[in-house]
């Protein structure tokens, strides 16, 4: 089975003093939890400190982004190897923000996916449709773009260490959560065009999170979902009482 995975993406939210004190209140409260992947992807410069007070802990670290060139005189930008190296595990890779704001595409996100994992790090790969496009009526075509070009020219035998995130761009930060049926049919799609493209072994091994304003209270209806299994979460995770309620309600079945 699927094991579950959270991710708390603190975007450019918390200093280092008050991302300290997020992680301490963490560990304490979810020190017992055993089957379920707990992430936090604090700010860059947090990163080697947080990793240190993440060591022997059960709750493992990620970066927001990352170049796909391993150095280089690229000023501002950080790659596979340093994140390795800073102690992380995971990295999300086009988030919708990073689309939005900064320029990144279907192509850029391809050649990251690339350098994640041939540096060992488990890509988180965002993908969505803003809500013009699902209006539209849009949004699988829209899915199957992203898919098609994010994961171009990755082995099959590397699909089950990438995460995909369904994120629809409506729902982030925006109090507007999918309903789980509407996130469920989304997810299904994204399973279905793996098994179509890949092979249905591997599309069933392969993690499907959500992310979009999940709170304590929507979790439980979304991962009881057959094809949901985790989230990535935004707000919510900056505060400790809320992200570890997320956690513990994420347990599938
Ligand atoms: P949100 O953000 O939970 O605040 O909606 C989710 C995300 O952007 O990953």
């Amino acid at each position: 089975m699927r094991k579950p995975i959270i991710a708390g993406n603190w975007k450019m939210y918390k200093t280092l003093e008050e991302g300290e004190e997020l992680v301490n209140l963490l560990k304490r409260q979810l020190y017992d939890v055993e089957d379920i992947d707990i992430v936090l992807c604090p700010p860059f410069t947090h990163l080697a400190y947080i990793a240190d007070m993440l060591e022997s802990s059960n709750i493992l670290l990620g970066a927001q982004d990352m170049h796909w060139e391993e150095e280089g005189a690229y000023t501002g930008e950080i790659s596979g190897p340093m994140l390795k190296c800073a102690g992380c595990k995971f990295v999300l890779i086009g988030h919708s923000e990073r689309r939005q704001f900064f320029g990144e595409t279907n192509e850029s996100v391809n050649k990251k996916l690339a350098s994640a994992l041939n540096n060992g790090l488990t890509p988180i790969v965002c993908i969505g449709e803003d809500l013009k496009q699902r209006e539209k009526g849009i949004t699988f075509d829209l899915i199957s773009q992203q898919l098609e070009l994010g994961l171009k020219a990755i082995a099959p035998e590397r699909l089950k260490e990438i995460i995909i995130a369904y994120e629809p761009v409506w729902a982030i930060g925006s109090g507007k959560v999918a309903t789980s049926e509407q996130a469920q049919e989304v997810h299904r799609y994204i399973r279905d065009w793996l098994s179509k493209n890949y092979s249905s072994a591997l599309a069933q091994e392969t993690r499907i999170q959500y992310g979009g304003s999940v709170k304590p209270d929507n979790i439980a209806g979304l991962i009881a979902q057959e094809d949901i299994d985790g989230a990535l979460v935004g707000g919510a995770s900056l505060d400790a009482d809320s992200f570890s309620a997320i956690v513990r309600e994420s347990k599938k079945g």
